[in-house]
């Protein structure tokens, strides 16, 4: 029997509603298989506890994930705490704490669900955006002087590193080589930005040589938002910095018809630490405990971690039976649909039970 040590981070807004249904997911799993368990441990950090101790997490927070396999995170953000305390309270520190480097981000449009694009439907947009985690403009380089003053100043420094760019370069040349296209798209504005997106195509270069089989192709950031909406089917596996991948991928999410299904992975590629599993949505106070949250990002993050740890036959089932509940019309209403979270968390467990693989 094999068995994962998970963290659960359920934190904010529709976070713990998200990941309970994630968890009732991956006990339905574990069950049909019979081969691996799951021993979970919730932790309440987020912005209730910043508002009681002023810290989202304890000091030795990143600490003690340390001996899991990997963390299950709802999401951060409270309406009265300002968003960079949240942000650089708790996920920022997880992310850059354990090097997980490779945010990797999945799109595709699952069947039942509306793109806003004309004539595309499943098939026509199967995308993978691979997002520098570790540095580039997220880095927290910068600093502000002369504070209130009529001269007052503030920078943002992106940091881009040679170790960095090629390790990410090589991160997303492998992915894109295992997929049926073996092909990659690596998003630039060395246009404008003549220092570190110089350096970052001619490491792209570079890494190129070491995959002979995957071809690639070159795009400026502002023009990749034009062909990702014009040709969609033009697009495989993307590579991006931090910020340029985060906009990127609304964009996708937005494309794939909700942001409220789009699942997202940080990656330690060399499993040094534990790898953190997330849905991209974000806290969604405006819906929170009304039992409509989406949980279909959260499964989708919860096969994520299932590859990660190997139970690549779970994973597929898992996507099989979200896949299969979505063509059923079992869909929350950001989706078009009426079910609750209940529901279609109920549904999906079902389907798991029936599933074929
Ligand atoms: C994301 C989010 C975050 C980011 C926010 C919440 C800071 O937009 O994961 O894409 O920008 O990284
Ligand atoms: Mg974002």
């Amino acid at each position: 029997m094999r068995e994962y040590k998970i963290a659960a981070i359920p934190a904010d807004g529709i976070g713990p509603e998200v990941i309970a249904a994630g968890l009732q997911a991956l006990e339905a799993l574990a069950r049909r298989d019979g081969n691996f368990s799951f021993d979970v441990t919730s932790f309440d950090w987020g912005s209730d506890r910043y508002k009681k101790t002023g810290a989202l997490m304890p000091e030795d927070g990143v600490e003690q994930l340390k001996t899991f396999d990997a963390i299950f995170f709802g999401a951060v953000g409270a309406p009265d705490v300002p968003d960079h305390i949240t942000l650089w309270g708790l996920r920022l520190p997880i992310c850059q704490g354990f090097d997980q480097y490779a945010n990797v981000r999945p799109t595709r449009i699952l069947p039942g669900i509306h793109s806003p694009l004309e004539n595309i439907g499943p098939g026509d947009l199967d995308w993978v955006i691979v997002r520098e985690n570790s540095e580039g403009e997220y880095a927290g380089s910068g600093g502000r002087a002369h504070k209130g003053l009529p001269e007052e100043v503030g920078t943002e420094v992106a940091i881009f590193t040679r170790v960095g760019v090629t390790r990410i370069m090589r991160y997303a040349f492998r992915l894109a080589q295992s997929r049926p296209r073996k092909f990659l798209t690596v998003v630039t504005k060395s246009n404008a930005q003549r220092h570190g997106m110089v350096m970052w195509d001619e490491i792209a270069a570079e890494v190129s040589q070491e995959f002979p089989d995957v071809s690639w192709d070159k795009m400026l950031v502002d023009a990749m938002t034009v062909r990702m909406v014009k040709q969609p089917q033009s697009l495989d596996t993307i590579v991006a910095t931090n910020l340029h991948a985060d906009i990127l991928s609304d964009l996708a999410g937005a494309l794939a018809g909700s942001l409220g299904v789009a699942p997202t992975a940080n990656i330690d590629p060399e499993r040094r630490y534990p790898s953190m599993f997330e849905p991209i949505h974000g806290s969604a106070f405006d819906i929170t405990g009304k039992g409509i949250a989406n949980p279909v990002a959260t499964f989708w993050t919860a096969a994520q971690m299932l590859d990660h740890l190997g139970e690549v036959d779970a994973a597929k089932r898992l996507m099989i039976a979200v896949e299969q509940v979505c063509a059923d019309g079992v869909m929350t209403p950001d989706v078009g649909g009426t079910a609750t979270t209940r529901q279609v968390t109920d549904a999906v467990c079902e389907a798991i039970r029936g599933a074929n693989l």
